[in-house]
């Protein structure tokens, strides 16, 4: 069975159950830091976690899986980046024990005709600009926990929506995994890391860290007193206005449990937004704790 220092890779739905049901009886917990590859610093920081959750015992699954059912029709799935071998060995040198690389077949070898809707809070801010994103995010991270069984996931609050509805996805349905937040990873200029950075030209990654900016002045004003939602979102709007390249999908000041928009900023909303570069959505989100 893999464990410390080895790496081992499966593709089979069968060898990845079999592995954590030993791992589980014999040694210690398993985690699951559930990916789409493309890996970056700020996977590595949710593999890290996972390895100090985990411990010396317990087992690291990393699974690398560019899930089909959760893009749209018009966006980037046949052209997500897919570099294999960089991310086996990010994976090796930040502690993961097993990568599950399923294929498409093997996740999906029917079409699936039973579905996972979180119907509140995906209601609003990526769900409602991207239908049926969350349905596939759901589908397949439950598949992930029923086919990994893990004691504790990893997720990361760059995806601060994806975070709530997963929590709420597993309260719902008495999904026996703890869910863990990691927070951002950033660049030195505050561009959050993404997969997604790569298709940035030039002059749109210079202007990208607009938005961290733009979250950064709200957050300031808030501690410098102004509490109303209205003022601190248009601040946010002005801040982005700065950059020509920035088109703005949303902007919103929500609470961080609902996601609901809130009109009285306080310890606890978020500041959450979405910008299209080109063809390119970047997001980003501060939460005010
Ligand atoms: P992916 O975009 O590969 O992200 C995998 C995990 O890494 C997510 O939990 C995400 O929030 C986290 N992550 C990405 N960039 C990060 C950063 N800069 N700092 C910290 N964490 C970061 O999210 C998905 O894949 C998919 O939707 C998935 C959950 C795997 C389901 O297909």
């Amino acid at each position: 069975m893999p464990h410390g220092h080895s790496l081992s890779v499966l593709k089979t739905i069968r060898s990845l159950s079999q592995t954590t049901r030993l791992c589980r009886a014999a040694r210690g917990p398993v985690v699951l830091v559930p990916t789409m590859g493309a890996l970056h610093r700020g996977h590595a920081a949710l593999i890290e976690k996972a390895r100090s959750l985990a411990g010396r015992e317990g087992l690291v699954v990393v699974s690398i899986f560019v899930n089909p059912t959760q893009f749209g029709p018009k966006e980037d799935f046949s052209r997500y980046p897919r570099p294999f071998a960089a991310d086996r060995m990010l994976c090796a040198a930040h502690g993961a024990d097993v990568i599950f690389h399923p294929t498409a077949e093997a996740m999906y070898p029917t079409e699936n005709s039973t579905l996972v809707d979180e119907t509140d809070v995906s209601a609003v801010l990526c769900g409602a600009a991207r239908p049926g994103h969350f349905r596939g995010v759901c589908t397949v991270v439950l598949k992930l926990l029923q086919i990994t069984q893990p004691e504790v996931a990893v997720f990361g609050l760059k995806d601060f929506q994806q975070c709530a509805v997963i929590r709420r996805m597993v309260r719902d349905l008495n999904v026996p995994v703890r869910i863990v937040p990691v927070a951002t990873v950033r660049e030195a200029d505050g561009l959050a890391l993404s997969s997604r950075n790569r298709y940035l030209t030039a002059a749109e990654r210079a202007q990208a860290p607009v938005l961290r900016r733009a979250l950064r002045a709200a957050s300031a004003a808030f501690h410098a007193g102004e509490t109303r939602a209205a003022k601190l979102r248009q601040l946010i709007l002005k801040t982005l206005a700065t950059a020509p390249l920035a088109h703005p999908d949303y902007v919103e000041i929500a609470d961080a449990d609902t996601l609901r928009p809130v009109r009285e900023v306080r310890r606890g909303t978020v500041f959450a937004l979405a910008v299209f570069f080109g063809q390119t959505r970047l997001i980003d989100n501060l939460w005010l704790r």
